[in-house]
Order: structure tokens, then C-alpha cells, then sequence
């Protein structure tokens, strides 16, 4: 953990021109209105909150019921609300012309500014399309778009509607957008004809048609024309945006809904190999959004503000889309990669649109570091005030980077800690206020009561210099309220591990100063350049090739990427293959193939045996040892079956192959 405590920057402080932080000036100041939002506070101060960001067309009377033991939390529940009103008409009705999206094409050069009168018009019109197409209130839409500003439209126009948004990363394989699309008993897909990103073309629609084939009751896909190149499209079935949007009227009354209602369903790896489909619904969501923008990042009425994540993911559900949007700045999408055409793109992107917030990965920054500093030479980066970072841990090596060579020394840098399931930001510093420890996500957000819990016997770790699990004690507005279709599920992975408390699946440290250090998952999944992998998920498409037995996968540690994967397969009697290079790319494909490219194991070995318990449970444990460089550190080996199997492995990961 890092004693290096880094005082509030000048940016961040009040006084010096520019705006004045929503909390500050001093940690005292943090605590002071923190301990207003939680215990006897909670409701009085969620009530007031919800009252103040929200525009709610039916007023709601009871803040809270349910809670932790049955899953049965409801917030606002007599409230009634739209989250596209919310998003999008109410900064239309006062400002039209202000910019809702900064859009930045892949094509370096290409950008545009949307403004917010111009969005809701073009969101009527999708919804009028999709109404057109049978969609109503409670209907699940696949959303399978590249990063277009029109995939934000798409978003709002579904929960104009009062529809469930089901967004699948657009570079999920038709495999798995297959299983989602199914899972969700979606009818209708939003999609594009092809999409770019590093200058590359992706097949979008050829990956949808193909995904279709498995799914009988899809009757009506709506293509967006990105590129322009000729598509496969079917009749009867697919229509393109551009012609149905020309068709209808650009207003479509927003249909409200209850604050329960779901919002959208995100589809999130676990430990088992089935993906969950985490349900959001709309008052608390929307309300976790909102504040978290206004709070962590410290936005005022005119900022910019860019997220670099992808919309298909959770942080540009919450950081892309609804956070920016609620608060009515401008917010960016941001098509291409940090390296294209070459690694200034970024700070080419904040100098030409003055970005004042800007938030990614650190496996970004990791990049962006090793490529070097002369890349952010010559570029004026003094519109920024608060740098962030999500996804995964980031290491001090790389938060002095960012500080230093993005940040300037004088903007805030915002580790935020969170995941899909809680909605929104639930630890961070709060700029203007918290004093930072790099690789520390310093203290809870409002009303957020993180604890640290014996791992084995769950008990309460109280006070500082403490380590353990993560687990969070209240519920919170933004929290997910279940897992698709599966409840149960829910209960076990979230609320039954620990009774009384959310498990968030980290583990994590409280400093001497309880300084928050987060330590990385405790289960099986395994976190690449901050995508959320399951090893299980992997395991299985690995099992799907006809010659392979079994297979393990585990994480390493990853200069770059955080962790990579490593697997390792066996193959049956029967393969009369050979055992070489062309069978690890033919393996490694499967994987791309099932899962989809960001899902590729770095390193595949084929061998003899896995290491296996008597009773016959491989024992990846020992793998992650050996991986790990930790060979001579197995410590008790008693219940392995075959003691050979593991000097095999061994000596397989010494040759690389
Ligand atoms: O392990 C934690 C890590 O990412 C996981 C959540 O992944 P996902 O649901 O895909 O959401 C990613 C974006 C919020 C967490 O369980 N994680 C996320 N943010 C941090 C982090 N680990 C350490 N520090 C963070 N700031």
C-alpha cells in the first residue's frame, strides 16, 4: 500500500477561477456531509437527493422497503418516471442548442457535436420506429452497435418506451450474442452494418445474421448505416435506420414508469460458466448515475466531460450515457483506441474538444506510459480538472504517470471503484475534498457503508490496518436488484456469502489512515484490461473443440493488461492431431470464436494431465502457483493424485510451450 499522500490540487481548490467543488475543502468537510447520508440520515438524505436530481412525474412517498435477506430492495416505489425525460427533454426544453454529445469518429479528423435538441429528436424517432415494430413498455431490446454517438439514441430510445435495454459489447461473437439475445427473450435488435475502430472494419451485421440463425423469434432488426458497404439485408426483417426514422414524426411522448421498473439488463461474467444478466431498474439507478457525476467528477453546468470506455460495458452505461446526460453536460463518444492513428489520440481528443473530465483504464494508462511521454508533447491539456480511472487496480507506477504527465499535478485523480451489479461508483475520492494515496479508492461514496469481513468466518474487521473481503452493509439506490430470470442466483452470489451484507467478490485492505486498497477478485474471474472474465466461461468454449478433454484456465499477472489468461488443456485418447503450434492458434480461435476476441487466452498449453485431487477436482490452484512463477512455494501437495503431473507442467511453463 502507498504512504505517499498526495494534498488536494490546485485545480480542485476554491478561489482560483474556476468552478468551485460541490464538496470541499478538506477531508473534514467529506466526513462531515458523509456521515449525513448514512444510518438514522439514510433515508431522509436519499429522499431529498432524489427529489432534487430527479424529474419525477409521479412523486413517490416511501424511500425504502425490503433489504439484504430476500433481495427485495425497492426504492421511490410509488415514484413514476421516464429515464429518457430525464436524460434528455429536460435539458432540451431549457437549452436546445447546447452539445449533448461530443462525437469522435474513428477517422481522426472526423467529429461532430449533437445537441440536446437535436438528440431528442432523433430518440423520438427511433422510439417511433421501434413502436412501429411492436416494442412496448417491459420489452427486452438487443442493442449489438459500435460506438457511434447513434448507439446513445438507441439507449434512449428504448427507455423512452419504457423498454428493457439488453446492450451486448459489440465485440462480444455471434455465440454469444446469440445466448444473450435468447436469454433476454429479445424480439428486436438495434444494430449497424459494419463498425470501426482503429481503422479496422468489423462485421457487425454479418455477426448479428449469424447469431440469428439461432434465434427464431427475432422479427425485426433495425441497421444503422455506419460505413456504408453493402450488407446482407433480409426482408421483412431488417430495415435500415436512416429510412424508418424518415418516416415518422420526431416526438414521441416518453412513457412513465414506475421507479422499480427495469431499466436495462448488462450481461456480466461470473463464476460459473452462464453469464448473468444483472437487472438495473430506473429511479435508483438513475439516481446513483447522476450523483456519482456531479460528486466524483465534480461537474458543473458547462463541462465537457469524456468517458473512454465502451457503451457496451457498465461504465458506459452509467459514465457514457445516463450519469453525463442527467447532469446536462456534454458528454464524448469516442469511436477509436488511445493508439490510433498513434498514442496522442487521446490528448489530441481533449485539446480539440477542451475536455474538462476524462476517465479510463488503467490498462490505457499502463500503455500510454510504456509508449511514452513525447507522445503528450506539444498538446495543451489545461482544460482538464479531473482525470479518473476504473476497471481494475491501478498500480502507483502508473497513477504517478497520470498525475504527473496527464494531470499536470494539478488535477484530481479519481480511482473509482465499482462494478456492474452496484450501478455506479460506490468508493472514490471526492476531489475537492479527499487527499489521495495512489492505488487507493480512498473512501465511500454517499450513503455507501464498505466493510471489511473475515474471509472464512465473515466476521466484522473492524478499525484500521485491516484485510479481508469487501462486502458493503446497506443497501443503496443503485445496486442491481437481480439477475435475469434467476433470482436464486442472485441471493447465492451476492447476499447469501455473507448474510446481512452485499458481497462484491473483491478482496481488500483498510490502511492505517482507513485509506480503501483494493485487492482484486477473490472468486474465479479474471480481470483483462479491466473486461470481467469468468475462467469457467473460457474452460467451457475451450471444452467445445472435439478434441480436448478438459481444460483449466487461470489468471497471471500482466504488466499491461492487469492479468492475462492462461490455459491449460488436455486432449482425448482419440485426437489423432498433433500436439503443436497450429493446435494452440486452432484452440486459442475456438476461444475468439465462442467468447470473442478480447476473450483469447495469451499463453494455451497442451499437456499430459491436469493436476487432479484423488477424487479427481483439478487443482488450479497449483497452476496459478506455477504461473505465477511460484513453483517451489505448492505447499501441501497431500490430496494431489499424481505427483508427476505437476513437474510436467512445470516444465512445459519453463520452455513457454
Ligand atoms: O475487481 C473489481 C474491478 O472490476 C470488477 C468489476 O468489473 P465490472 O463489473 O466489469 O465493472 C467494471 C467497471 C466498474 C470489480 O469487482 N474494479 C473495478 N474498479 C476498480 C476495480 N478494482 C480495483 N480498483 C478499481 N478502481
Amino acid at each position: 500500500m502507498s504512504s505517499v499522500t498526495h494534498p488536494i490540487p490546485t485545480k480542485l481548490k476554491a478561489g482560483n477561477g474556476l468552478p468551485t467543488p460541490h464538496i470541499g475543502p478538506d477531508i473534514d468537510a467529506y466526513k462531515k456531509a458523509h456521515a449525513l447520508t448514512t444510518g438514522e440520515h439514510r433515508d431522509s438524505f436519499w429522499e431529498k437527493a432524489a427529489k432534487e436530481t430527479l424529474y419525477w412525474h409521479r412523486p413517490f412517498s416511501t424511500v425504502l422497503t425490503g433489504g439484504f435477506e430476500h433481495g427485495d430492495t425497492a426504492w421511490f416505489q410509488e415514484g413514476g418516471l421516464n429515464a429518457c425525460y430525464n436524460c434528455v427533454d429536460r435539458w432540451a426544453i431549457q437549452n436546445p442548442d447546447k452539445t449533448a454529445i461530443i462525437y469522435e469518429a474513428d477517422e481522426p479528423g472526423h467529429h461532430q457535436e449533437i445537441s440536446y435538441g437535436e438528440l431528442l429528436r432523433e430518440v423520438c424517432k427511433v422510439a417511433n420506429v421501434l413502436k412501429n415494430m411492436g416494442v412496448k413498455k417491459g420489452d427486452v431490446v438487443s442493442i449489438y452497435l459500435p460506438m457511434t454517438w447513434h448507439a446513445v439514441v438507441a439507449f434512449l430510445a428504448v427507455a423512452r418506451l419504457g423498454a428493457v435495454h439488453s446492450v451486448i459489447f459489440a465485440g462480444f461473437s455471434a455465440e454469444s450474442l446469440r445466448d444473450r439475445v435468447i436469454d433476454g427473450k429479445s424480439t428486436v435488435i438495434i444494430t449497424s452494418d459494419e463498425g470501426k475502430r482503429g481503422g479496422k472494419t468489423i462485421a457487425t451485421k454479418n455477426i448479428v445474421d449469424a447469431a440469428l440463425k439461432e434465434c427464431p423469434d427475432v422479427n425485426n432488426v433495425l441497421v444503422l448505416q455506419r460505413t456504408g458497404n453493402p450488407v446482407n439485408m433480409q426482408q421483412g426483417r431488417d430495415y435500415w435506420w436512416h429510412e424508418e426514422t424518415a418516416k415518422v414524426v420526431p416526438y414521441c411522448a416518453p412513457e412513465i414508469v414506475s421507479s422499480e421498473d427495469p431499466l436495462f439488463i448488462l450481461y456480466t461474467s461470473g463464476s460459473t460458466g452462464k453469464p448473468k444478466g444483472v437487472v438495473h431498474t430506473t429511479g435508483g439507478y438513475l439516481l446513483g448515475a447522476a450523483l456519482t457525476v456531479k460528486y466524483v467528477f465534480d461537474v458543473h453546468e458547462n463541462d465537457r466531460y469524456a468517458c473512454m470506455a465502451d457503451v457496451g460495458w457498465i461504465t458506459g452505461h452509467t459514465y457514457i450515457v445516463y450519469g453525463p446526460l442527467l447532469n446536462g453536460v456534454s458528454t464524448t463518444v469516442f469511436e477509436s483506441t488511445p493508439v490510433y492513428p498513434n498514442p496522442s489520440r487521446y490528448w489530441d481528443v481533449v485539446q480539440k474538444h477542451k475536455l474538462t473530465q476524462f476517465y479510463t483504464a488503467p490498462t490505457a494508462i499502463r500503455l500510454l506510459r510504456r509508449l511514452g511521454k513525447e507522445h503528450l508533447q506539444g498538446y495543451d491539456l489545461s482544460s482538464l480538472r479531473v482525470i479518473g480511472s476504473v476497471g481494475e487496480p491501478i498500480n502507483p507506477e502508473a497513477w504517478d504517470w497520470y498525475n504527473e504527465e496527464v494531470g499536470k499535478k494539478e488535477c484530481a485523480v479519481v480511482d473509482t471503484y465499482w462494478q456492474t451489479e452496484t450501478g455506479s461508483i460506490i468508493i472514490s475520492p471526492m476531489p475537492g475534498a479527499i487527499p489521495c494515496k495512489p492505488g487507493s479508492a480512498t473512501f465511500p461514496f454517499w450513503g455507501v457503508e464498505p466493510v471489511i469481513l473475515d474471509p472464512v468466518t465473515g466476521h466484522l474487521l473492524e478499525g484500521n490496518d485491516v484485510e479481508g473481503v469487501l462486502a458493503v452493509k446497506q443497501p443503496w439506490p443503485s445496486m442491481a436488484r437481480t439477475v435475469f430470470g434467476d433470482h436464486a442466483r442472485f441471493l447465492d452470489t451476492y447476499l447469501k456469502p455473507y448474510p446481512g451484507y452485499y458481497f462484491t467478490g473483491d478482496g481488500a485492505g483498510r490502511d492505517h489512515e482507513g485509506y480503501i486498497f483494493i485487492k482484486g477478485r477473490v472468486d474465479d474471474v479474471i480481470n483483462v484490461s479491466g473486461h470481467r472474465l469468468s475462467t469457467a466461461e473460457i474452460e467451457s468454449a475451450l471444452i467445445l473443440h472435439s478434441g480436448v478433454a478438459e481444460a483449466a484456465v487461470v489468471g497471471v499477472q500482466d504488466e499491461l493488461t492487469g492479468q492475462s489468461i492462461s490455459a491449460w488443456v488436455t486432449m482425448k485418447p482419440e485426437f489423432k492431431g498433433s500436439v503443436d503450434e497450429n493446435l494452440v492458434k486452432e484452440l486459442t480461435l475456438q476461444v475468439r470464436k465462442v467468447i470473442g476476441p478480447f476473450a483469447a487466452p495469451k499463453s494455451l498449453y497442451v499437456v499430459g494431465d491436469l493436476p487432479k485431487t484423488r477424487s479427481g477436482k483439478i487443482m488450479r490452484r497449483i497452476i496459478r502457483k506455477i504461473v505465477a512463477g511460484e513453483g517451489d512455494q505448492l505447499g501441501d501437495l497431500s490430496t494431489l493424485g499424481d505427483p508427476a503431473v505437476v513437474d510436467d507442467i512445470k516444465d512445459k511453463f519453463a520452455k513457454g510451450q
